[in-house]
């Protein structure tokens, strides 16, 4: 299949992208937003693009054209204000969404956060960051689109152990690597579509889940 990824110069996306190439069961597309990322990531033999999140519509969709899977791992990070977050965390994936719904996007994955669909758990001072995601993942839910929806808790940069704990999470952490690993094992998977999947550090080896 055709796997776009959005924040491909992202830590998780990054990951991800390495991971799709060397598995090469996927054609990767990096999609990222300054023309030195872009000759990052052609010299090292990955299919690249350029797009912004605070672009429009369209030039989103010509991005993604003939794409098959879309797999949403951008966000503003904790360097900047509650107007990136709702620029680019809440509006670059609703824009994102509907720009597959114009395509012919068959999985639609995003990387939310744990606890996003539960109003009572968030922090005060995270509460734009969770309305973001709170609300691109409804908007994921009612697309139409066949989508998957993935809720790490807080990401670490330890190395990935290849195991992991789905369902049943309340809190917990992650490395990025094993991040990357499960989102790598969903794409294409049937179990995975129209999931909302919790995921923390465990004992379950990523291929055994789903
Ligand atoms: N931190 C946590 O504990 C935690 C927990 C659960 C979930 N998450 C979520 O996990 C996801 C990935 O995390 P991460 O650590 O890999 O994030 P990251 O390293 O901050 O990567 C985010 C990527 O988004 C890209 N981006 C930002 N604005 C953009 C724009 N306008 N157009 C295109 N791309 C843009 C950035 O591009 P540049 O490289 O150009 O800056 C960057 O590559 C995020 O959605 C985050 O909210 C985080």
């Amino acid at each position: 299949m055709n796997v776009f990824v959005i924040g491909a110069n992202g830590q998780i996306g990054k990951q991800l992208v390495e991971r799709l190439h060397e598995e090469g069961k996927h054609q990767v597309t990096a999609m990222v937003r300054k023309q030195e990322q872009l000759d990052d990531f052609t010299s090292k033999g990955y299919q690249a693009v350029l797009g912004d999140l605070e672009g429009d519509v369209s030039s989103l969709e010509q991005a993604m054209s003939g794409m098959d899977v879309i797999v949403f791992a951008a966000g503003s990070g904790g360097s900047t204000g509650a107007d990136k977050t709702l620029l680019i965390d809440l509006d670059g994936a609703a824009k994102s969404i509907e720009a597959a719904k114009n395509g012919n996007v068959k999985q639609f994955v995003m990387v939310s956060a744990l606890k996003a669909e539960d109003r009572s758990a968030w922090p005060e001072e995270m509460k734009p960051y969770y309305v973001a995601k709170h609300h691109a993942d409804r908007l994921l839910e009612e697309s139409g689109l066949t989508y998957t929806i993935v809720r790490p808790g807080a990401l670490t940069d330890d190395a990935g152990t290849g195991k992991v704990k789905t369902g049943d999470v309340s809190t917990g952490e992650i490395p990025r690597a094993d991040v990357a690993a499960f989102l790598a094992h969903l794409i294409g998977h049937d179990a995975a579509h129209n999931q909302a999947i919790d995921l923390v550090k465990g004992d379950t080896a990523i291929e055994d889940t789903l």
